[in-house]
């Protein structure tokens, strides 16, 4: 593949805020680099093919704190050039971009759809949809940047020809499908709480529908309204949680949490059920599963040389459903995420399948059954 400089034809540097961050590994936070003090690392963090993260904890955490979460960033180059070609944008096209963070995607996207084209951004939030009409007016680049929730689309501008989310969803909004032409193309990172996720690319046929391909791992962060929660469950409530041990392995648990093994799979069949996972010290890790609508826990207790203990809290049992799930991965012949696609019907159901739409292996995803169980 080409280097990323030879695919994408805008300058990054000029979309780059003055302030960036990075990890910490003194705190485990972010703490913010400056251009204009240490000019050096600035440039170094543009010129790589990496993500640099541009604001933290929604901008709450100003630049010389220590932030918590990153909440936007200017991706990874050349996972933007390869979104930008799944996209498969032609000259005219009208294209809806959702998350605007610093503008530089949007001023590629303005580059290849060319003087008849059109393209619109919604940023949620309104000082980076600031910066971003700056950094775009400066480059001479003509998008129209609208602060608002992308989920929700923009009808002022539809039918687009193209969506394309730089922000992870768990739903594809309908408003996105409602608001394409027949023959439309929506390219958006997608995820389950539990695996965060691929790059879905699907087509628009124009009765309400949509469908396509899961492709490869990226980690996007989400939407504002989708992002993902989890539980801290005191002592006394852990003490008070149905205790058990797994004659799981550890290869079968790193399989369970790693994306190209089962992780994918199991996202998809255990609903709202985020995991995660904190290393202790060089002998102890603990796998958590959390889901907080129905405040439902659990802890697997991974510790070198002992049994693997587990821990349930709350209604569901939740570790019982996702070894399930990897048992169900084993059986079917450890299916791979990329033979994974996903409809999302007229009624905004999302059925995900297995090779084909048609495949006997097709079930509702991201479903609760009224009183809580799992729809696969
Ligand atoms: C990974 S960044 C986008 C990168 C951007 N395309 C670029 O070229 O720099 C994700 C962005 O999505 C924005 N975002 C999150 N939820 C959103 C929503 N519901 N509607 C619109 N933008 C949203 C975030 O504020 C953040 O700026």
């Amino acid at each position: 593949m080409t280097a990323w400089r030879d695919r994408l034809g805008v300058p990054r540097d000029r979309f780059i805020p003055p302030e960036v961050w990075v990890d910490d590994p003194v705190t485990g936070g972010f703490v913010s680099v400056s251009r204009k003090i240490d000019q050096a690392r600035w440039r170094e963090l543009v010129e790589a093919d990496e993500p640099i993260i541009t604001q933290v904890d929604d901008g709450k955490t100003r630049p010389g704190a220590v932030g918590f979460q990153p909440t936007s960033s200017c991706s990874k180059p050349s996972l933007v050039a390869d979104m930008l070609d799944a996209l498969q944008v032609e000259d005219g096209h009208r294209v809806l971009e959702i998350g605007t963070g610093t503008g530089w995607n949007a001023a590629n996207l303005r580059e290849r759809v060319g003087d008849d084209g059109q393209v619109t951004s919604l940023e949620v939030d309104l000082e980076l949809a600031e910066q971003a009409v700056r950094a775009l007016t400066g480059a001479g680049s003509a998008v129209l940047v609208v602060t608002a929730d992308g989920t929700k689309g923009y009808p002022d501008r539809a039918p687009y020809d193209r969506l394309i989310a730089t922000a992870s969803v768990r739903r594809v909004p309908r408003a996105w499908i409602e608001q394409a032409v027949p023959g439309a193309v929506i390219v958006t990172p997608w995820g389950t709480d539990y695996c965060n996720g691929t790059l879905l690319r699907l087509t628009v046929p124009g009765d309400g529908s949509a469908w396509g391909r899961c492709g490869k791992n990226l980690r996007f962060m989400r939407v504002r309204d989708q992002r993902r929660e989890f539980l801290d469950p005191s002592g006394a409530e852990i003490s008070g949680a149905d205790k058990g041990t797994t004659l799981r392995s550890a290869r079968e648990l790193f399989e369970m949490t790693e994306f190209s093994r089962a992780a994918f799979t199991i996202g998809l069949r255990v609903p709202s059920c985020y995991l995660t996972i904190e290393d202790i010290d060089a002998d102890h890790r603990h796998i958590e599963l959390h889901d907080v609508r129905t405040a439902s826990w659990a802890r697997v207790v991974m510790a070198r040389g002992a049994d693997f203990e587990i821990y349930q809290l709350g209604p569901r049992r939740l570790w019982d459903e996702a070894d399930a799930a990897y048992a169900w991965w084993l059986e079917s012949g450890l299916p791979s995420p990329d033979r994974y696609g996903l409809t999302v019907t007229v009624n905004g159901t999302h059925e995900v399948w297995l090779d084909e739409p048609t495949s006997e292996h097709r079930w509702t995803v991201q479903g609760l059954k009224p009183g809580g169980g799992c729809s696969p």
